[in-house]
Order: structure tokens, then sequence, then C-alpha cells
């Protein structure tokens, strides 16, 4: 089989467009690598840990964004739509790949920005850009109405019909695809999984993994941002729906933030290049460092019995660390304490 990052993206989707099915997902099997984590810290506690590389998936749209993103668009080029509009903050790993994607399917694309058109210079909105997207920025205020009738009949007043992308990919389209990635596993590494583990923004994977999970699977969330309690009431409303009664066995660990949404601490800018010297894998601090971090500790404190299998989930993001090579270094040098390792 072919790896998957040598197909084109958007003939899987144009794929599951045609067929409403899920049969082009069965090609993934296979195709994502497991990759075991040889930590000395794991050896110790027991268990035994795994990452599933969805951020090998494709090169732009990766990680949790080809499952986001394919219902969403399929059912976008079934219904006709020629122009495709959603939300996203100024380094969105979302709006890149739909930059991306919807250049691939040959939609137009339009970017709702949180923040100064002076963001449009950077490299995340640089491609987006050059890759056809329209970017439209609105201010921090204007941004928080997104949802509202009024700003949505504006934004059809300006740019004509849309076919709507909820903000970082959100939605019940986007739920029922990140019900799938549980299939990257394949049903025998599944049957012998006791947790799985990823990293939570809007809270749409965790809720697409949630719907999807078998009975023996718990899960566990690590919101990158801070004062994130609100999620488990939000992620039982995006479950709620999309028609899915929660289950339980899943929860989250609100302690892993780090200092917020895109804050960095001192002690993640030194785990990051750590992990990757000792395993080779590049992590984001926006995302999966937060989750490796903050699952480490965990199992530092003895909060993983032995025994357990797990799996952790690579949900992509490496685009949006360009740039900050250099606050990383300065915050690393600032480290001096013990890492999690
Ligand atoms: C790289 C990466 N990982 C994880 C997440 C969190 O996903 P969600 O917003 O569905 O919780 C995002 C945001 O979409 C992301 O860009």
């Amino acid at each position: 089989m072919l790896p998957l990052r040598m197909l084109e993206w958007f003939h899987l989707v144009s794929y599951a467009a045609m067929n409403s099915d899920t049969s082009w997902l069965a090609g993934l099997h296979g195709a994502v690598r497991l990759q075991p984590l040889p930590l000395r810290l794991y050896r110790r506690a027991g268990i035994e840990v795994s990452l599933l590389r969805l951020d090998e998936l494709h090169p732009q749209v990766s990680g949790n964004k080809l499952f986001k993103l394919s219902y969403n668009l399929a059912a976008a080029v079934a219904a006709g739509h020629r122009r495709v509009l959603s939300f996203g903050g100024a380094f969105s790993n979302h709006l890149h790949a739909l930059a991306y994607a919807g250049r691939a399917l040959g939609l137009e694309t339009i970017g709702v920005v949180r923040g100064e058109p002076a963001y449009a210079d950077n490299p995340t909105l640089r491609d987006a850009s050059e890759w056809g997207m329209h970017l439209h920025f609105v201010d921090r205020q204007a941004y928080r109405h997104k949802t509202s009738e009024q700003f949505l009949t504006a934004l059809r007043a300006r740019f004509g019909d849309f076919f709507l992308i909820g903000e970082g990919g959100r939605g019940e389209l986007a739920l029922k695809g990140c019900g799938q990635i549980l299939e990257c596993l394949g049903p025998d590494v599944l049957a012998r999984t006791d947790l799985i583990g990823l990293a939570v923004g809007t809270g749409s994977t965790l809720a697409g993994l949630i719907s999807a999970r078998p009975g023996h699977c718990r899960l566990l969330g690590f919101p990158v941002l801070k004062g994130a309690e609100f999620l488990y009431s939000d992620v039982r409303d995006q479950l709620q729906q999309a028609g899915v009664s929660d289950p339980g066995g899943w929860r989250l660990c609100l302690d892993a933030h780090e200092g917020g949404y895109g804050r960095v601490s001192p002690q993640l800018a030194a785990f990051v290049p750590s992990f990757e010297r000792e395993t080779g894998i590049l992590l984001d601090p926006v995302y999966t460092g937060k989750m490796l971090l903050g699952f480490n500790r965990l199992v530092a404190a003895g909060g993983v019995p032995a025994g357990t299998a797990v799996v952790l989930v690579h949900t992509g993001g490496m685009q949006g660390v360009r740039g900050m090579a250099k606050t990383l270094y300065d915050l690393r040098s600032a480290f001096c304490g013990a890492l999690p390792l």
C-alpha cells in the first residue's frame, strides 16, 4: 500500500463525497504509524505507551484536520457549494489546512481571522493566502459574536452564499470524522488499549472519540486553554447536537495548559526538544507538547496504574511552530529543573 502522504488528499475527500460512506478510511489502517515511546519514565511505571502519528498523514492537512474537514468538505461539494467560510486565530492550524484543502478541491475559501490585518504576514496566513484563501480580519470583540445571525448575515452580504464550518472546524460533521480516528488503530490494537490521550482545544476531536470509543477504553483530554472546566458541558453539548448521549468514561486534565492558549512555560519549552532527543519525534508547544508534558507529569505522580496500555494521539500542528524558535530558545534557557521523561 502507498504511504498516505503520497496520496493526494483531495482524492480521499472527493471519494468520500461520492460514496458517502467510510470505506475509504479502511486505507488508513496500516498507513498511519503507531510508534512505541521507549521512555524510562514509562518503563519505571510499568506502562506501555504509543503515539498515533496522525501528524504524518499529509504535509499540509495533518493530524486531526483531515478528520475534521473531510465530512465538512464532502458536504460542501455534495451540496454544490463553491465557497467555504470558517473562523480561526492568526496561527490557526485549521485555517491553514482548510486553505490547502479548498484549493485542492477547487473551492473558494474565506478565513475570518481573530486579530489585526498585520498578522497577514505571519507564515500561517501567508501560506493560506498563497493557496487562495481570502482573509477577513475582525477585532476580538466582534469575533466573540461570530455565531450570531447578525454577524453571519453581514458576512453573506459581503461575500455571497457560503458553506459554513465552525471555529477550528468544530461541529457535527467534524465530530463524525474524528470518530473515525480510532479506525486507524485497527480492531486488535483497539481491543488491547486501555486509555487514549489527546490535546483539546474546542473539544470536537475528543467528542468524536467519545462517540466511537469501545466500552473498555477510557479517554483523557488535555485542554490547552486555562480555565477549561466549561469543556465538560461543551463537549456534552457537542455530543448531544450530534445525537449521541454521553457514555462517560472520559475526563479532562485541567492543569496542562502551561499558562493558557498559545502560552509556553519554561518547562514546556525545555520539554519539547528533550522529548525530541529521546524519541526523534517533533511536538508543537501549543497542543501536542502540552499533552505529552501533562501526561508524563501524571505518570510521574503515579496517576497511571502499572499494566495500562496507552495510545496518545499526535494531532499535528507543526506548521504553527514557525516563527516561535527564538521565544522557545529564550524560555528553555531559563529552565533548570528536572523533566518527566
Ligand atoms: C494540532 C492540534 N491538536 C489538537 C487540536 C484540538 O482539537 P479540538 O479543537 O478538536 O479539541 C487542534 C485544534 O484543532 C490542533 O490544531
